[in-house]
């Protein structure tokens, strides 16, 4: 049985406590928030107690694992503070907001020999999964293209924006693009080396003035090669756009879109088939409309690194995935100030 707490009980909180609730290996013993009530909520309905504070969480001898699902600029410090206690780590993306603090936290992991795993729920989507699957199985040959498309239904984050713009500018690329890099990365099987970003404000005119953006085109080169084509956008008319192509020597392999139901409708005019998932009105407006795409993959990585955890062996995607897809942020962000392809530094 592995113990958990959690801290940081806001929506990823909620919903990876859930994932806890079924998992027979798992048990879920504190819960704590910098809002006491929030914590409280949460301990309550997962049969939990609400920790007074990070450490008294971390001392519990009852506690293996922590799950860390507060804000990212909260990430680095929770993170160093549960590797010296010798817990388990999960943390959700992105790893920090700059590229020093997330290699300590790396050093501090690997001080503490204890097992992490990052939140790239996206590697688990059971479409991208197989297709990640097949190309580690070489069945495309060598990948040469990579091409990313994710673009959200609308602007979920523009307190966060411009809360954050001064300090850890350009949210677009740290809270959405990092997906697309750690996929990106996975995908091409080698280390990205440049990385050049155009970005825009197409979307929402609050960003204009502060210098932020809402659509990117972003490519990145390997060593070898190697290419990778991302676009992000926040708006769009049709759903939620999630599509991963990847063109290989011997082939190519496609995740697309599905729509709700498999369901066509032929008319006079053309055919009509369902809508994208999600598909009902209530999950086109929420802010999480990400969720229904993504529903098998939040329990699949999450009981994941419950296993990780009983066996000793690393789960799929680990922290440093997420110091690694970093580089890549900070980078994409310099590129993006200067207009200019900037080099990836390497470890
Ligand atoms: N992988 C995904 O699909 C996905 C989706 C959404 C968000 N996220 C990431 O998950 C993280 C949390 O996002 P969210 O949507 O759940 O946010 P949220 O605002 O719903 O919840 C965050 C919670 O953390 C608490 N908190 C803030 N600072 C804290 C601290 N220092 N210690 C303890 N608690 C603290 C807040 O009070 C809040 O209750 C973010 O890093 C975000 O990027 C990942």
């Amino acid at each position: 049985m592995v113990g958990f707490c959690i801290f940081g009980a806001g929506r990823m909180g909620q919903l990876h406590a859930r994932t806890l609730l079924d998992n027979d290996k798992a048990n879920l013993r504190y819960v704590y928030d910098v809002i006491p009530e929030a914590a409280k909520e949460l301990a309550e309905r997962s049969g939990a107690q609400v920790a007074p504070d990070i450490r008294t969480a971390l001392a519990s001898e009852d506690v293996d694992a922590v799950i860390i699902t507060t804000p990212a600029s909260s990430h680095v410090e929770l993170v160093i503070e549960a590797a010296r206690a010798g817990k388990a780590i999960f943390t959700e993306k992105p790893l920090s907001e700059d590229i020093e603090t997330a290699r300590h936290a790396i050093e501090e992991i690997s001080k503490a020999g204890v097992i992490t795993a990052m939140g790239f729920m996206k590697r688990f989507e059971p479409s991208h999964y197989k297709l990640i699957q097949a190309v580690k199985s070489n069945q495309i040959g060598r990948v040469e293209l990579v091409v990313l498309t994710n673009r959200d239904i609308h602007v979920t984050i523009l307190e966060l924006v411009k809360e954050t713009h001064k300090t850890a500018p350009y949210t677009l690329l740290r809270e959405s693009t990092v997906h697309d890099f750690d996929l990106a990365r996975v995908l091409l099987g080698e280390e990205p080396v440049e990385v050049y970003v155009s970005g825009s404000c197409l979307v929402e005119p609050e960003f204009e003035p502060i210098g932020e953006i809402d659509a990117a085109m972003t490519t990145l080169r390997t060593e070898s090669g190697q290419m990778c084509h991302i676009s992000n956008i926040w708006r769009t008319q049709y759903g939620y756009d999630q599509r991963i192509e990847v063109f290989g020597s011997k082939g190519m392999l496609r995740a697309e879109n599905r729509p709700e139901t498999s369901v066509m409708h032929f008319r006079e005019d053309g055919i009509l088939l369902d809508r994208l998932i999600p598909s009902s009105e209530e999950d086109w407006a929420s802010d999480d409309f990400f969720m229904p795409k993504y529903a098998a993959a939040y329990p699949h990585e999450m009981n994941l690194f419950v296993d990780a955890v009983l066996s000793g062996e690393p789960p799929l995607v680990t922290i440093y995935d997420g110091y690694r897809a970093q580089m890549i942020v900070e980078a994409a962000v310099k590129s993006l100030a200067t207009n200019q392809p900037v080099q990836i530094e390497k470890d």
